[in-house]
Parts: structure tokens; sequence; C-alpha cells
């Protein structure tokens, strides 16, 4: 455990009460392995609906279900102890209404113990935010790039550039103010970055949005070096993961063509033995 590391359990209005504080440090995670070195050392788990590309291997985070963000929280949610459990709402379950949103957002907190969700959206998705705060349901914001609107968007670009500055510190404040606990800036210069952290009561999460953001959070994968389809910017690789398990999977393809494994210690005599 880091020496930053709190026993306690985090809850949405822990990460709340650190605006201006300490920055919040958040990883992506999506098995029960890996969330539990993520407990060890960040405030968060983020079960990114990224999984849909990370792990499943598909195109775009539009194609994440609400089965898949079930089964993976489920699987995080056994690997913390200490970290809070977030789960992104998928595209498609929230964006008809605060009721669908409601009804979804329930079930993931429902089936897998965690203690918030996060929806993409600024100024329209408001209404929402403030309707599952009111019914017990603390909820991150995220705004920026939103990479469910990609296709209006019209790619991953970095959002808030010269006159568009005003409708993300719109977003910003609009998510802020129905009652998000946090958000998630993603893909905005650092200037306008620092002006909302300054703006906004609540903390900001940055991914592709500067150290000026309250707190940090990348894909878990991106930087560790497993997901290698395309590496952003703002992603620092910190091991590279991949590569040693390519290198690991080609020697033992070597060996077994060749007949070094297994080797005598890993063959099972006539004796009798426990293992
Ligand atoms: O889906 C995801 O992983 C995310 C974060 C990286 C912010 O939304």
């Amino acid at each position: 455990m880091s020496a930053t590391a709190d026993i306690r359990r985090q809850t949405p209005p822990d990460i709340r009460a650190r605006k201006g504080g300490g920055p919040l440090v958040v990883l992506t995670a999506y098995t029960t392995p890996v969330a539990r070195l993520v407990d060890a050392h960040c405030d968060i788990a983020l079960v990114g609906d990224s999984v849909a590309m990370v792990l499943h291997g598909l195109s775009s985070t539009l194609q994440a279900t609400m089965e898949m963000m079930v089964l993976h929280g489920q699987a995080v949610a056994r690997g913390l102890s200490r970290a809070m459990l977030v789960i992104d709402m998928p595209f498609a379950a929230y964006e008809e209404g605060p009721e669908q949103a409601f009804r979804n957002a329930a079930r993931l907190m429902r089936e897998t113990g965690a203690a918030a969700v996060k929806l993409e959206g600024g100024v329209h998705m408001a209404g929402t935010v403030a309707f599952l705060t009111a019914r017990g349901i603390p909820v991150m914001g995220h705004v920026g790039l939103t990479p469910q609107a990609i296709n209006v968007l019209g790619g991953y670009r970095v959002q808030g550039r010269g006159e568009d500055a005003a409708r993300i510190r719109e977003d910003a404040a609009a998510v802020a103010d129905a009652g998000a606990f946090a958000v998630v800036l993603e893909k905005v210069p650092e200037e306008l970055a620092r002006e909302i952290t300054g703006a906004v009561a609540v903390p900001t999460i940055g991914i592709g949005a500067s150290p000026a953001c309250d707190g940090q959070v990348l894909v878990v994968d991106d930087m560790l070096g497993l997901f290698t389809g395309f590496r952003p910017k703002f992603v620092r690789r910190y091991a590279e993961l991949g590569a040693e398990a390519d290198k690991a999977i080609a020697a033992y393809a070597e060996d077994v063509r060749a007949r070094r494994f297994p080797a005598a210690e890993h063959v099972f005599g006539p004796e009798t033995s426990k293992t």
C-alpha cells in the first residue's frame, strides 16, 4: 500500500472534500487481479466503458453494454477494499432521460456494490445528474472530449480550443452545479482546465487535461503498455507489459516445440504427492 493510502473505504463525500488538496489518483480496472493492484495505490477504481475496446477488442466505447459493465463491475468490486468503485454508464443506457438513467444506474450499483456512476455530457445532462443525486446515486461527470459522442464531435479531437472554450466551461459548471461530486475533463487545453478547476466547487479529474486538474485518470492498460492499439499523447507508459508478455509467450512456444518444456521438475512420478 502506498504511503498516502487511507485504510478506510473512500466515499463520494471523501472525494468531494479533496477539492484543492493533494491530487486524486484514479485508474481504470476491469478485472479482480488488476483491481487489487489499483486498490493498493489509488483513490478511485473506474470501470470505464473503455473496457469495450481494451478487453473486448471492439472499435469504440459505443459498443459497451450494461451486461459488460455489470460483469466487470462485479469482478473489480471483488478486488477492492479501500478505493472507491465508480462504473461508467454505457452508451444508450441514460440518454433517453432521467428515469432511464435512474433504472440503469440503480442496477449498476445494486448488482456490483459501486458507490457511484460516471456519465458523459454537460449542460444537456445536468437535469439527469440532479435527478440521480437527489435519489441516492452519486454521479461523476465527464466533459470535454466525450468518446460516446465521437460521431457528433468528428473524432477524438481536443475540445475547447478558441471560441469552443465557453461550451466546455458551461458544461463543467452545469454538471458540478447539478450535484456531481467530481468531473472528468478529457482532452482540453491546459489554460481551460486551470480555469475550470478554479471555477467549479468539486474536484476535476484530468485525462489529457494537464496537471492543473485536482486529479488524474488513465486507462490502466495504456499506462502498463498492455493496450497498444493506439497511444494518445497524454499517456505515459510506466511499464511495457505487452512487450514482456510477448517475449514470455514466444519463449514458451519455442520451449514446447523444442521439447524443453515440461522439464523433469514439472513432471509427476508414480509416488503419491499432493502437488
Ligand atoms: O472509459 C474510460 O476509461 C474513461 C476514462 C479514461 C475517463 O472514461
